[in-house]
């Protein structure tokens, strides 16, 4: 029987978020960036985030599959949803609910890219950087993760448990 222990509360996820959409509004002063955030995973943290921003954004969605109804990626990216604004010249922030192997956000860089922007910066609420397969830094991330496979706050597990307020280490 799996089992869901509690890992981050509702109340702590909006310190962390708050906290970055500050570090996110004073880089970005007398700017207007553009939110991309990929779908699914990301549509609660992003939602959250802008509201605190005290620039202004623009926002658009991306979808990447990957990981079909695994919990183990197939390190496979392909993208079923593109943007619809214009990014070039724009200041770009990709926003990403988990950073794991890297696999995604690196395709995503170099995708957007091609559309020459005027910067791209990447942004994740927990940073599981012990498991990159692939280099990527972000430039903001919310809180490390050292290992476990989290859901609910927009986060899934075979598309169960995103409506959770709370995020919980899901024991499989
Ligand atoms: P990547 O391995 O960095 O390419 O991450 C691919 C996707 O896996 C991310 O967009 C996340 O949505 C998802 N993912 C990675 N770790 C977790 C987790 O612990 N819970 C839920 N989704 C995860
Ligand atoms: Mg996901």
């Amino acid at each position: 029987m799996s089992q869901l222990i509690l890992y981050l509360s509702k109340d702590e996820i909006q310190k962390i978020v708050a906290d970055m959409a500050k570090r996110i509004s004073d880089d970005y002063k007398g700017k207007n960036p553009v939110f991309v955030g990929i779908l699914k995973g990301s549509f609660i943290f992003l939602s959250d985030i802008v509201r605190y921003l005290t620039i202004p954004a623009e926002l658009d969605f991306i979808r990447t599959s990957s990981y079909g109804n695994k919990s183990v990626s197939s390190g496979e990216v392909k993208l079923t949803k593109d943007i619809e604004v214009d990014i070039k010249n724009r200041d770009v922030i990709i926003v990403e609910d988990v950073a794991d192997t890297g696999v995604t956000l690196s395709y995503l860089i170099d995708y957007m890219n091609s559309k020459n922007p005027n910067s791209i910066k990447t942004c994740a609420l927990l940073d599981k950087r012990g498991y990159r397969k692939i280099g990527i830094e972000l430039d903001y991330y919310g809180h490390y993760v050292s290992e476990g496979f989290l859901v609910g706050y927009g986060l899934d597990y075979a598309e169960k448990y995103r409506c959770l307020p709370d995020i919980y280490d899901l024991k499989l």
